[in-house]
């Protein structure tokens, strides 16, 4: 990654760190992933052969940062958010470190979004948005999996409750196999058992 894009990202960081703890709203929270699972999100996307990857959740752009530039040049990336505000905030940060043509922003509920996508569409998919929601998207989620695809899940640690209800669904799927990875908030990966 190009200094000037960690430079960019870090205070990206900062900023919405700074923002979330005097925003009492919630959902007015960038909630940005942790700097450590970020970058394991880049190290398993810049290791894998290229191939679309998905993000749900975008907040402001920075993980979709980390993510576009581990896609590298040619990469693709969509990444969904229903916040018609975030997404525009994600466009301009994208934007400002060059990487706004590797990312298609998609203003959409997710499960809506994500009924809609074709089997086996996706090589990777990072899942970071309404926890409550994760147990019901999982038969689309594991439908669009391409078969050697993978699904990361941030907060799997931090707000373990709220992912109790998918995380029991996702291990009585003798079909898939997933490992808690104890990085930054608790990253939960999900891969199709071979
Ligand atoms: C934790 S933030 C995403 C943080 C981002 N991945 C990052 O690390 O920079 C969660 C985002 O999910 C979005 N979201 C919540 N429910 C959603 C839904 N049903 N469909 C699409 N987006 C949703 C919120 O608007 C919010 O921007």
């Amino acid at each position: 990654m190009e200094a000037t894009t960690l430079k960019f990202l870090d205070e990206l960081l900062r900023s919405g760190r700074a923002h979330d703890e005097d925003e009492p709203d919630h959902d007015r929270q960038y909630r940005n992933v942790e700097r450590a699972g970020a970058e394991l999100l880049h190290l398993l996307v810049s290791g894998r052969p290229p191939g679309p990857i998905l993000e749900i959740g975008t907040s402001n752009g920075y993980s979709g940062i980390w993510l576009a530039d581990a896609a590298g040049e040619g990469g693709e990336v969509v990444s969904v958010d229903d916040d018609k505000g975030r997404s525009a905030e994600a466009a301009k940060n994208l934007a400002e470190v060059g990487l706004a043509d590797r990312v298609r922003l998609v203003v959409a509920d997710a499960g809506a979004f994500l009924r809609d996508q074709p089997d086996g569409a996706w090589d990777l998919i990072f899942l970071d948005a309404d926890r409550s929601a994760y147990a019901a998207y999982w038969p689309d989620l594991r439908r669009v999996l391409a078969g050697d695809g993978l699904i990361a899940v941030d907060n799997c640690t931090s707000h373990a409750e709220q992912v109790a209800e998918f995380r029991a669904v996702v291990d009585a799927d003798r079909d898939v196999e997933s490992v808690l990875t104890p990085v930054g908030a608790g990253v939960l990966l999900i891969a199709h058992r071979r």
